[in-house]
C-alpha cells in the first residue's frame, strides 16, 4: 500500500505553520470569492480600504457556503439564515434573535499582500511571523527595477509535493518538454550543484559558452556573442520555488540580466494544488514582446507538466503496488527536499504534541 502521505514519510501530508499564497492580488475584490487551502475553505474579498481578508468560508451556523452570501460594508452576511459576521471572524447579528451565541465566529486567517501575491498563514495566530515569508526582493516579485507578468492560476488534481519534485529535477525536459524546449536536453545535462542555505536549498547547474539562441537575442538585442546562462532550481520552502537566473555575456563575465519563473504553490486538499507562476525579469521593462513570450511559453509547457504529474497522482490513488523507489544522482536536490519537508512537519508535530 502506498504511504498516504507518499512521498514524503510523515503522517500529515502538509505544514500548517506556513505561508502559502492564496490567490493573486487581482483575483480578490469587492465580490466573495472561496479556495480550499489545505482542505479548508477559506473565503477571501478586500475591506472598503482595500485591504485583503481571509475568513473561513463555511457559516458555522448550518454550513452554507459564505460565497454565496455577501458583503454589507466589510462584513459577510450569509445568505442563508443572515447570519453577520466582521472581517476579524467575529459574529456580530443573528437576524431571528437579539443576542449572538457565544463561539460564534470565523476563523482569521493573518493575511499579507505582497508582489501582487495573497498570502496567509494556515499555522497557529500567535506564531505568525512576516519574517518567514519568501525574500520577494530577491526573487524579484514586485521590487524597483523588475518586471512581473502573471500566469493564469490552475488547480491540478495531485499532491502538491509532486509539483515540487518535478520542478526540481530538470532532467523532465528531455522528454515531458521534448516538442516545446528545443535544446533542453543540453540543459538537463550540465552538472548539478546542490547548494543548502539553512532551509533553503539550490539545485545549480550552469551553462557556460552557449550561442546566443533566438531567444537570448529577443531578450538583450544586440548579444552577439556566447552567453553563460544559469539554470537555477531554489527552494524556498513547499511555498515556492524559483526557477531561471542570470545570464551572462561569456566574453566579458558581465551579467546582461536575470530571469526568474517564481512556482507558487498551495496545497488545496491532500490530493489536489493550485499552481501560481509569476516571471520576472531586471531587464526589457517596457519591452512586451518579452512579456507576451514568457506567458505563450508558460502556456505551452505548463500542461505537460500537469499532465505528468496527474498521471503519477492516478498511479498512487489506484491503489497497485508500487515497484520499490530507485532514484539517480539528479534526484540528490529532490531528495534532501524530502528531507527538510518532513523534517517541518515533524518539529510541527512535536511542538503541537508539547
Ligand atoms: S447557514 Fe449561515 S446563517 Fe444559517
Ligand atoms: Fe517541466
Amino acid at each position: 500500500m502506498v504511504h498516504a502521505a507518499y512521498p514524503l514519510t510523515v503522517d500529515q501530508p502538509y505544514p500548517r505553520e506556513q505561508w502559502w499564497v492564496a490567490a493573486y492580488g487581482a483575483e480578490i475584490g469587492r465580490s466573495l470569492m472561496a479556495r480550499d487551502i489545505l482542505g479548508e475553505r477559506v473565503l477571501l474579498y478586500r475591506t472598503l480600504d482595500g485591504t485583503a481578508v481571509a475568513l473561513s468560508g463555511i457559516c458555522p451556523h448550518r454550513a452554507f457556503p459564505l460565497e454565496m452570501g455577501r458583503l454589507v460594508g466589510d462584513a459577510v452576511q450569509c445568505g442563508y439564515h443572515g447570519f453577520t459576521f466582521g472581517s476579524d471572524g467575529a459574529c456580530h447579528k443573528v437576524p431571528s434573535q437579539s443576542g449572538v451565541p457565544g463561539h460564534a465566529s470565523l476563523r482569521r486567517y493573518p493575511a499579507v499582500e505582497r508582489g501582487g501575491m495573497v498570502w496567509v498563514w494556515t499555522g497557529a495566530p500567535d506564531r505568525v511571523d512576516p519574517a518567514l515569508l519568501p525574500d520577494h526582493d530577491r526573487i524579484g516579485l514586485g521590487g524597483p527595477g523588475w518586471t512581473v507578468d502573471y500566469q493564469k492560476m490552475v488547480t491540478i488534481e495531485a499532491r502538491y509535493t509532486l509539483l515540487i519534485e518535478n520542478l526540481l529535477d530538470l532532467s523532465h525536459v528531455t522528454f515531458i518538454h521534448s516538442q516545446t524546449i528545443p535544446g533542453g536536453e543540453k540543459v538537463a545535462a550540465l552538472p548539478v550543484d546542490v547548494v543548502q542555505d539553512g532551509d533553503r536549498l539550490t539545485v545549480r547547474r550552469k551553462a557556460v559558452s552557449m550561442p546566443a539562441n533566438p531567444m537570448i537575442r529577443a531578450q538583450f538585442p544586440g548579444q552577439e556573442g556566447a552567453v553563460d546562462q544559469e539554470f537555477d532550481a531554489e527552494y524556498w520552502g513547499p511555498c515556492l520555488i524559483r526557477t531561471g537566473g542570470t545570464i551572462s555575456d561569456h566574453a566579458t563575465g558581465q551579467a546582461l540580466g536575470t530571469q526568474n519563473f517564481i512556482h507558487m504553490i498551495t496545497p488545496a486538499m491532500p490530493g489536489r494544488l493550485h499552481y501560481f507562476v509569476a516571471t520576472t525579469r531586471d531587464f526589457g521593462s517596457d519591452n512586451r514582446a518579452l512579456s507576451a513570450m514568457n506567458l505563450a511559453m508558460g502556456e505551452r509547457i505548463q500542461p505537460e507538466d500537469v499532465a505528468a504529474i496527474t498521471a503519477i497522482e492516478q498511479v498512487l490513488r489506484s491503489g497497485t503496488i508500487l515497484p520499490r523507489e530507485i532514484s539517480a544522482r539528479v534526484d540528490n536536490g529532490a531528495l534532501r527536499v524530502r528531507r527538510l519537508l518532513e523534517a517541518q512537519i515533524r518539529a510541527e508535530s512535536v511542538s503541537a504534541a508539547a
